[in-house]
Order: C-alpha cells, then sequence, then structure tokens
C-alpha cells in the first residue's frame, strides 16, 4: 500500500499545483513510482502534464480524481495500491466535500500558505478542517508550508502558538518565490527535468528539501516500511 499527500487550501493561488508536480518530481527523481491526483475541477496539473513534450513526458502519472464524488476516498485508495506516492492537488476551497475527504485518507497534508495575513485568516478555516479529520485519521500528518515568499519570519511570529497548540508541524523548508516555478509550467516540466531556465538549481535544492522533510513526517511511526522500500 502506497502513501497518500495531500496538498490542501482553501485559498486559492498559494502554491498548491506547484507543490504538488514539483514533489511529484522529487519523488520520482528518488525512485518512487508516483502518481499525481487531480482533485481540482480546474484541471491544473492535467493541463500542466499535456503541456510536456510527448517526446519527453514527466516521470510520473497525472490524472483526475472526481470531484465531489462520495468514493474519491476509495478511488485515491485504489491508485495507491498501484503507486507508492500519490499525491493529490485539492481544489481551492473545502465548502464542497472534496478537500475533506481527500484529508481523511492522507497519510500526510501538506498546506502552501503565503505569508501574509489574508492567508493567516485563510488559514483558521483549513486548521478547523483539519481538527475535524484527526477526530478520524488519527494517523495522518498536518504541517504548513510557507510558499512563494521569501520569508516566513511574520507567518512564524503570528502562527507559532496556533500551531504549538493544533499539533501542526510548520516545516523548515521554505519555498521562495523563483521565476523559475512559473516558466517550468509553461513548459509543463518540474524543476528536475526543465532545461535552458536560469535559477533552476536553488529551486531544486528547496524542493529536495521539502521531499526530505515530507519523507521524515511520513516516516514518523508505522509507515516506515514503504519509505524503505522506495
Ligand atoms: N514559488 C513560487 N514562485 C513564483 N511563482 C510561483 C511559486 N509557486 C507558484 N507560483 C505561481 O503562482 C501562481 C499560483 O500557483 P499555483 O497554481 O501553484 O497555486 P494553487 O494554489 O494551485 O492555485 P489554485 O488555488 O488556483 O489551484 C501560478 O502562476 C504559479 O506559477
Ligand atoms: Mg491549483
Amino acid at each position: 500500500m502506497g502513501l497518500v499527500i495531500a496538498i490542501a487550501n482553501q485559498k486559492g493561488g498559494v502554491g498548491k499545483t506547484t507543490t504538488t508536480m514539483n514533489l511529484a518530481g522529487a519523488f520520482s527523481s528518488a525512485g518512487y513510482k508516483v502518481f499525481v491526483a487531480d482533485a481540482d475541477g480546474q484541471q491544473s496539473c492535467m493541463s500542466w502534464a499535456a503541456t510536456a513534450d510527448p517526446s519527453t513526458p514527466l516521470p510520473f502519472r497525472v490524472g483526475a480524481v472526481r470531484k465531489l464524488e462520495k468514493n474519491i476516498g476509495n478511488e485515491i485508495g485504489r491508485l495507491a495500491d498501484d503507486y507508492e506516492i500519490v499525491i493529490v492537488d485539492c481544489p481551492p476551497n473545502i465548502d464542497d466535500l472534496t478537500t475533506g475527504r481527500v484529508l481523511a485518507v492522507a497519510d500526510a497534508t501538506i498546506v502552501p500558505t503565503n505569508a501574509s495575513p489574508l492567508d493567516l485568516w485563510s488559514s483558521e478555516g483549513m486548521m478547523a478542517l483539519i481538527e475535524r479529520t484527526r477526530v478520524h485519521n488519527t494517523q495522518g500528518k498536518f504541517a504548513i508550508l510557507v510558499s512563494k515568499s521569501n520569508s516566513k519570519t511574520l507567518l512564524h511570529r503570528q502562527m507559532s502558538d496556533v500551531l504549538k497548540e493544533s499539533n501542526v508541524s510548520l516545516l523548515k523548508t521554505n519555498v521562495r518565490h523563483r521565476e523559475v516555478y512559473p516558466q517550468a509550467a509553461a513548459l509543463g516540466r518540474t524543476v528536475f527535468d526543465v532545461r535552458g531556465v536560469r535559477g533552476v538549481k536553488p529551486a531544486r535544492e528547496e524542493i529536495n528539501s521539502l521531499y526530505e522533510e515530507i519523507v521524515e513526517l511520513l516516516n514518523a511511526e508505522d509507515n516506515a516500511e514503504v519509505m524503505a522500500n522506495g
């Protein structure tokens, strides 16, 4: 049984899809068999993959999982039977039930957050959803990722108390604002296989660092077996 990583935030444009696709690149580079499950009606991951040059396809599969369907959890479970890592890109809202259903089956949930007050306020809804999820998904791990931002100081200062009480960790990795991310997306690539774009090295380093932190998070207890075999 593979592991499920949900990338979720009710706020739009925080970097969910960018995190999903580049993280899939990192897990693939490390030798894992990866599936990106697009749970967002905008189908951004699907469009991203469709942009890739057919002669050099992405090193992981991308497919849509049905939005709003009651059985999205089962669908993701079936994918996890066939793939070692399933990364689910969630839609930018938590009003329909998609995100909640994905979180319910996720081994780890990563919440990309931009370091602005607006993002902090919107993340309160996410925190409440995480608390509700924990009741049933007792093994799930939850972490905030500071994304598209060159400083996490504000977020640290304002969120550390909330985070302490909630058991949600704040990842040490900070995915900075870099032009290489939209540029790679425009070519249908990840930072691991994009060519001829400046600034790719530090981006690769920070996504690798994110990958390592997530492996650590997943490894924390009973998921150790799958990670060891990867
Ligand atoms: N680290 C980054 N540096 C610079 N630009 C970024 C970064 N991450 C994402 N972007 C850009 O910001 C925009 C939004 O990113 P993305 O689509 O990943 O967010 P999202 O949370 O998936 O959005 P939505 O809520 O609409 O699904 C895109 O144009 C993307 O290329
Ligand atoms: Mg998106």
